[in-house]
Formats: structure tokens, C-alpha cells, sequence
């Protein structure tokens, strides 16, 4: 037997056999989701038309969402889109790892156009997992893949989360516990002198800017037409309402609190560490969700530094109504 299956499920232990078994499903044209250092990802084959066209059918999400390719190799990056001095040094500093880039397109296969809503920009990254990198050789192509979550939901960090949401619509889970990063990859768009950050994310802007001795400036464009198109002021919502800043806990509230805050139902990091925090966010909105009853969901403010600008934007999103 090839596959190491949990009963009536489609998550894989990723060993060498299942790890090739899932490139075979990718070069095919299925879809499989694998980890990744920030979230797990909902994967398919760059060159197949109809795969990249299914993740959006599977995700139930638009197509003027463009889609990161993720591959495993630095040199690759060269046949796949511009680069210069200044983004070949960032990856060599910051790949493997969160970081995404926006760089202009020159391989222009027509299923690249849709993964890329038909733009001329395209966002690639190389994952910081192993399986996922793994993945990527074993398949010979870049995989393109969005957070494995509904379109609008809350991201995936374990292997259990993608089978509750995307069970049906994947052929294979493979399992590599939870995310130890826990919020996805930081965009940055490097086609202009001047770089723009289009998400916070697992890559702390300050790691960037101390990198590259230069301010990089955030996106300010109305977030309902974002640069960053899947930056929409509603997303990774949880079920339930959620009130963020919550200094204390209101009646009738269910609190996710973070460091040293009195009658949380839960804590992203009691000892205020916002790496653990990150981690733990999307797990703990869905854990409120399953718990809070009637009850709605707050929130403790959360320094606005490092890991938190990443974590504040979700929240705020989170709690968009
Ligand atoms: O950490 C991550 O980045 C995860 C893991 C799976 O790698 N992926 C992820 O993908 O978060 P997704 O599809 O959920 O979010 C990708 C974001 C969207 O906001 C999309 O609009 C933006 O990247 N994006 C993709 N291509 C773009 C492009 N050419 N120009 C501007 N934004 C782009
Ligand atoms: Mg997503």
C-alpha cells in the first residue's frame, strides 16, 4: 500500500512515497494541500489551465484573486519572471521563508495568465517546509497555491483544518502538523525603485527594511480595490462577530487575549510573545468560534510591531462587518 491514510480521510503522513504520490497527483492536473511554513496551501501544476482554474471553483473564489507560485529553487525564479541585484539578494537573505514578491512577468503560458487574473505582475515565493519544498522538486513544476480556506474564511494551520473546509475538493492532505509561522507570507511588490508592501505577514517589515538599509512604504490604496487584489476588508472571518482593542472582557463575550490580560477564554501568547501569537491565531478563531456559543468574540489590542502589523491586519479584517 503506497498511501499511510487516516480512517476516512484524506490526510497523508508525508513520507518519501506519499510526498512522490502527490507530485504524480499535481503533474496530472489534481489538487493537493500541503504545509507550509505559514499556512497550508491548496496546490496545483502553474502549466495546467484546468487545475489553476479549479482552485478558484474549489475556493469558491474570484478570478480577479491572482494566485503565489511557489518554487523550490532561487535559479528558477530567473526563467519565470524579471529580476535584478536588489531581489536576487533579498530571496538569497530571505528564502527559504514568508516573504512573497511581485515581479514582472516574462513566462507567459496561458494558464499563467489565469493564475495571474491577467496581470502582469506575478507573486512568487519559496515555502520554508521541507514537504512543500520536497513537493515542488518532485513535481518538476512551480505550484501555485492560495491558503486551503473558502474564500473569505480563516486560513488553515493544521492538516485537520483543510479536511473540515476543503476535504471533498482535495485528492490528498499531506500532514505536517501546524504551521509553526501561522499568518501567511508578507508581499512585497519589488518591480519599482520604491518597494511597496501590499500584506503584512510572517517576514517583520523592520527584517526588510534593516536588510535593505530603506523605507519601505505600505500600500495605501482604497482597500476595496487593493493592489494586493485578495486584501479585501472582509476576510478571515470567523463565524461569530469580533470586537478588537478589547481592553476587557465585555458580558456576554467570549476573550481571545493576549499576554497578561484577566478572563481570557483564550490566550494567543500569555507571556506576550508575538511570534507564539501569530502561530496561534487563526487555530484559536476557530476554537472561539467552535466555543463561544452566543457569546461574541473579542479581542486585546496587540502591539503594532514586528509579526503584529500581520497579525492587527487579519484581526481587523476578521472583524469587518
Ligand atoms: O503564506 C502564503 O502566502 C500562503 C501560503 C500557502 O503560501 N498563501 C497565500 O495565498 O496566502 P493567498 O492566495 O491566500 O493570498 C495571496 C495574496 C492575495 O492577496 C493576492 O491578491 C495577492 O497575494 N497576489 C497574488 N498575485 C498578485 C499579483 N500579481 N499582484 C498583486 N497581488 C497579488
Ligand atoms: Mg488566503
Amino acid at each position: 500500500m503506497i498511501y499511510t491514510r487516516c480512517k476516512m480521510q484524506n490526510i497523508y503522513q508525508p513520507t518519501e512515497e506519499n510526498i512522490k504520490q502527490a507530485a504524480e497527483i499535481i503533474r496530472h492536473g489534481g489538487l493537493v494541500s500541503f504545509p507550509t511554513e505559514t499556512v497550508y496551501g491548496l496546490g496545483a501544476n502553474v502549466y495546467d489551465a484546468h487545475a489553476v482554474a479549479s482552485i478558484f471553483e474549489a475556493k469558491g473564489r474570484p478570478h480577479f484573486d491572482p494566485l503565489i507560485s511557489h518554487i523550490a529553487e532561487i535559479d528558477f525564479l530567473k526563467e519565470y519572471a524579471a529580476t535584478d541585484e536588489r531581489v536576487l539578494a533579498l530571496a538569497h537573505h530571505f528564502w527559504p521563508g514568508p516573504l512573497t514578491f511581485i515581479l514582472r512577468r516574462i513566462d507567459n503560458h496561458g494558464s499563467i495568465d489565469l493564475a495571474c487574473s491577467g496581470l502582469n505582475k506575478i507573486a512568487v515565493r519559496m515555502p520554508d517546509n521541507p514537504i512543500a519544498l520536497q513537493l515542488i522538486k518532485m513535481s518538476g513544476v512551480p505550484i501555485v497555491a492560495p491558503s486551503a480556506n473558502k474564500f473569505k474564511a480563516v486560513s488553515p494551520t493544521t492538516a485537520q483544518h483543510v479536511q473540515e473546509s476543503l476535504g471533498n475538493k482535495v485528492k490528498m492532505i499531506l500532514d505536517g502538523g501546524a504551521c509553526r509561522v501561522g499568518v501567511e507570507s508578507t508581499i512585497i511588490d519589488v518591480t519599482d525603485k520604491q518597494i511597496v508592501l501590499l500584506r503584512a505577514g510572517g517576514t517583520p517589515v523592520e527584517d526588510l527594511e534593516n536588510f535593505l538599509d530603506e523605507k519601505i512604504i505600505i500600500s495605501d490604496g482604497d482597500p476595496n480595490k487593493p493592489s494586493a487584489p485578495g486584501q479585501l476588508l472582509k476576510h478571515y472571518a470567523p463565524k461569530n462577530s469580533l470586537r478588537i482593542n478589547a481592553t476587557e472582557k465585555l458580558e456576554n463575550e467570549f476573550l481571545i487575549g493576549f499576554g497578561n490580560i484577566k478572563n481570557a477564554d483564550l490566550n494567543l501568547s500569555p507571556k506576550g510573545d508575538l511570534t507564539e501569537a501569530a502561530a496561534n491565531l487563526f487555530a484559536y478563531m476557530r476554537l472561539a468560534d467552535e466555543q463561544c456559543g452566543q457569546k461574541t468574540l473579542a479581542m486585546s489590542p496587540i502591539p503594532h510591531t514586528g509579526l503584529g502589523l500581520a497579525i492587527n491586519d487579519r484581526i481587523k479584517r476578521a472583524s469587518y462587518k
